[in-house]
Order: structure tokens, then sequence, then C-alpha cells
């Protein structure tokens, strides 16, 4: 039997999920959103494009939650994205409603499933997820880490005029500003990045990614980025679907871990079958640990935020 996605929101993030699942035939797909005939438009356009790319996958699209009945995994990107001038953490009130009634449905339709959270600010609205869903934590994580990680690849190997493919990187913390690039923990193919880069390139990389999503939202003014998160999320899907045990940096709910408790923060893991099979527990040198602490600090204050409203 043909597995099954929820896509939650069928807009720039969540109908290029779809597009990606598709093209990877790797699961049918159920796009949902508030705005009727959207989703039913866009699901109907990638069902036609099937016999040009040569997926059978079946798509549809609801402004309900009936037809996401006993999906194997939930992508919820439902929310309103970042304007220019807007940090994510702006976004807090707004989508925290949202990804409540997303998560709400899911859990109701599809009590087994795994959700993946995309919508922003990415920690806390994974965070809500779990609170609302009230799912085994190891069942809901949050895209981020594979997304950070991915822009940082990117620039280490146009600067290197390398293959993206031989870059390992690894970014932890929370989805904002603060994130933490682990260039300590970066190699090509092997060869350590410290070895093959000054200081100073590396800290012009470092910073680029963190602000990666930014200078995309420079550039698009009208919304946030697409592509990437997209390709990011679906890897994630991709891994627990075919239980591939993938190591990838994703936000995680710690309890104790790094000593930080009870809250999502980005960390490398292991995603299979189950969702979040394992956290890795990486040793850091005090600098890093130092910046881990303040980056989940800045998730803190949001969850506090959420929790003064609730
Ligand atoms: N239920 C379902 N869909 C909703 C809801 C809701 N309650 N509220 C809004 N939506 C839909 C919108 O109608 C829109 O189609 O969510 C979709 C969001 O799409 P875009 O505006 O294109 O935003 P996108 O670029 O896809 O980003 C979505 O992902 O990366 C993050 O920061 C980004 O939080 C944002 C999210």
């Amino acid at each position: 039997m043909r597995k099954k996605i929820t896509v939650v929101g069928a807009g720039n993030v969540g109908a290029n999920c779809a597009v990606r699942i598709a093209d990877k035939e790797l699961a049918d797909v159920v796009l949902v959103d508030v705005v009727e005939g959207v989703p039913q438009g866009k699901a109907l356009d990638l069902l036609q494009s099937g016999p040009v790319q040569g997926y059978d996958v079946n798509l549809v699209g609801a402004n309900d939650y009936a037809p996401t009945a006993d999906s194997d995994i939930a992508i919820i990107t439902a929310g309103f994205p970042r304007k220019p001038g807007m940090s994510r953490d702006d976004l807090l009130l707004a989508n925290y409603d949202v990804v409540k009634t997303a998560t709400e449905n899911v859990a109701k339709y599809s009590p087994n499933c795994i959700i993946i959270v995309v919508t922003n600010p990415l920690d806390v609205m994974t965070q809500t997820a779990l609170w609302v869903s009230k799912f085994p934590k190891n069942r809901v994580v949050g895209m981020a880490g594979v997304l950070d990680s991915a822009r940082f690849r990117t620039f280490i190997a146009q600067a290197l005029d390398v293959s993206v493919e031989n870059v390992t990187a690894v970014v932890m913390g929370g989805h904002g500003d603060t994130m933490v690039p682990l260039v300590r923990l970066c190699n090509v193919s092997g060869i350590p990045l410290t070895e093959l880069m000054d200081q100073a390139t590396i800290d012009a990389i470092v910073n680029r990614t963190a602000n990666g999503g930014a200078e995309i939202v420079k550039y698009l003014k009208t919304g946030s980025a697409y592509y990437a998160p997209s390709a990011a999320a679906v890897e994630m899907a991709e891994s627990i679907l075919k239980d591939k045990k993938k190591v990838l940096p994703c936000a995680a709910y710690l309890e104790g871990e790094y000593g930080i408790n009870g809250l999502y923060v980005g960390v490398p893991v292991k995603l299979g079958a189950a969702g979040i099979e394992k956290i890795y527990e990486v040793k850091l040198t005090d600098e890093e640990s130092a910046k881990l602490h303040k980056s989940a600090a800045a998730v803190q204050e949001l969850v506090d935020v959420l929790k003064a409203k609730m």
C-alpha cells in the first residue's frame, strides 16, 4: 500500500513539498489550505504532471482534514511568511493559532503520524505541535538544521569550487539569528574545513549562513525561501518513510541533552520509521556550548511569550 503524506498549507513551501514528494514517488499527497480552490487546483495540476514526470502518485487538495485520515506523515507549512524587515520571531503569535489548528486536526485524523513542522518561528511552532498533539516527542520534529546546513554547505562548496555532495556541515541551535554553525565539525570528504580556508573566509560564510533566510527575503520582498526549505522537509520525510536512519540536524525536544531541558532546539538526530530515533550528544567546546545555550535562551524567550498568552 502506498504511503500517505498530508501537507498543511498549499503556499510556496507546501506546494513545493508536494512537487518533490511526487517527483520522488514517495507517497500520495493531501494538500490542505484554508483558501478555497487553491489546494484543489494545485493538486490537480500536479496530478496532471504525473504522465510526463512518470510518477504514479495520487494528489488531492482539500479545505478540511477528512481526506487526510491515516496519513503516515504530516508536514505543517501553514502560516504567514516573513516579510522584509520582519524577524521570524515577529511571526510568533500569528502563526501560533495556525499551527495549533493544523495540529489539532492532524492529530485527530492521523493519530499515529509523524509531524514535521516547517512554519516559523520554527522551534516554538514545533513545541506548539508537541503540546497540542500530545504525541510522544519522537513523533514531532522541526525542519531547520537541514536547511541551515544546506546553506552552509552551499557557500563552502562555492568558495572551494568543489561538489556540494562532498561537504558535510552541522548547524545546531534555534532556527534564528543565533543559530550555531559548528565549523569544527565541518569537513570536505573528511578534510577539516579549517585546513582548507582561512578564518576570515570561514567567518564570512558563517555569517552568511546565519542570515541565509533574510538574504532571500530581501530579494523576494513579498515572501521567504521555499525551494530549499521544501527540499529539506522532504529529505526528512523520505528518511522516515524509508526508514533510512539518516543523521540530520533537526529541531528535537531536549530533556537534559546538552544541559537543556523541555525545549525544542536544533541538534543532530537519527530519523527513521519511529521519527526521532536518537539524539546525538556531541562533545562541544566551552565556546560552542555557550553559543548553543545562548541560542536556546532565545527560543526559551519565545516559549515564555506563548506560555504567558495561553
Ligand atoms: N490552515 C491551513 N492553511 C493555512 C492556514 C490554516 N489555518 N492559515 C494560512 N494557511 C495557508 C495560506 O493560505 C497559504 O496558502 O498557509 C499558506 C502559506 O503559504 P505562503 O504564504 O506561500 O508561505 P510559505 O512561503 O509557504 O511559508 C510558510 O513556512 O518557511 C516557513 O516562514 C515560513 O512560516 C512560513 C511557512
